[in-house]
């Protein structure tokens, strides 16, 4: 029997990449997935994928930003599924990140839509779930942050700091809503390649990102999906209100050490890692 038997869960952004990772994972365990994407053919091929491998879903297409749709979203899935039970709230506007800037250069515009849809997209989300969740006994979402919201960049500000408050929306609703049995967790991936960034990255590129990286391969949409699926289900009955980073280890350490190289062999002659890191400090 799969973790997820006679559960209901909603997916945004599960059209593609690391949302239709989770729901073809969640799926595959048992669950009904709703799946909700702005790009309506995307979350009509999830659910044909979820549907051949005798899993059920629906697929409804939605953007986050627009409150009227995020009504309809859960409308929907109480209609058709009788509840909610889990959301992952995926989604983000990631087609602004190439004109989100540093602070100086900052559209606000990028800045606008990015807080609209990755943030109040998410809180909107919310809002619709944790009643259904409390009418069935209690529930559990996952807040799909990023390594950004964690450290800042030299770019991407709207998107880092939208990131950053994602993490404290997920903090409060599991403040506030574990009295009811409500659990709220944020994941902070890495570099994880999606068939959107690999189309995107060359590989010096994804080398150049990849080389603070502690594990020597790339992350993927699976590895994700994998620790989602652990947060949501009874597995983590007593996790709330974290934020798990699934980076391959690149916030762990200080950002010199793994330039001297993933192995002792690799860093300089006769240098600690104490000594390589030592001018940057
Ligand atoms: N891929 C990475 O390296 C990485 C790293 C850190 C965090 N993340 C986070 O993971 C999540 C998924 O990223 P991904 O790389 O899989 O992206 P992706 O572009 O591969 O997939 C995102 C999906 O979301 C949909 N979408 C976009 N805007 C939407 C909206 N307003 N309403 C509904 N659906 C919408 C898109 O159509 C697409 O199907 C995002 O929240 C992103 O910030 C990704």
């Amino acid at each position: 029997m799969g973790r997820f038997e006679g559960k209901v869960a909603v997916v945004t952004g599960a059209g593609a990449g690391i949302g239709k990772a989770c729901a073809l994972l969640i799926a595959r365990e048992g669950g009904r997935v709703v799946v909700a994407d702005i790009d309506g053919l995307a979350a009509i091929a999830c659910t044909e994928h979820i549907a051949a491998e005798a899993g059920r879903a629906l697929s409804i297409t939605m953007d986050i930003a627009d409150a009227q749709a995020v009504a309809a979203l859960f409308e929907a899935a109480e209609r058709h599924f009788g509840g909610v039970d889990l959301l992952v709230n995926n989604a983000s506007a990631m087609h602004l990140t190439p004109r989100d800037q540093a602070i100086l250069d900052l559209d606000l515009t990028v800045w606008d839509q990015t807080m609209a849809t990755n943030l109040r997209g998410t809180l909107l989300c919310c809002q619709h779930a944790i009643p259904r969740m409390i009418a069935r006994g209690g529930g559990a979402i996952v807040n799909m942050s990023s390594c950004q919201g964690l450290s800042g960049d030299i770019a991407q500000t709207s998107y880092a700091v939208s990131k950053a408050a994602m993490n404290m929306l997920s903090a409060s609703l599991a403040t506030q809503y574990g009295h009811a049995q409500i659990r709220c967790n944020a994941v902070a991936p890495g570099l994880i390649m999606t068939e959107r960034l690999l189309a995107k990255l060359d590989e010096p590129a994804q080398r150049y990102l990849r080389r603070h990286q502690l594990l020597p391969r790339v992350g993927r949409p699976e590895d994700v999906a994998a620790l989602v699926a652990f947060l949501l289900s009874d597995d983590a009955a007593f996790v709330t209100g974290q934020i798990l980073c699934i980076d391959g280890g690149m916030l762990a350490h200080v950002p010199t050490y793994a330039d001297g190289g993933n192995s002792r062999a690799e860093r300089p002659a006769g240098s600690s890692a104490e000594a390589v890191a030592a001018p940057h400090c």
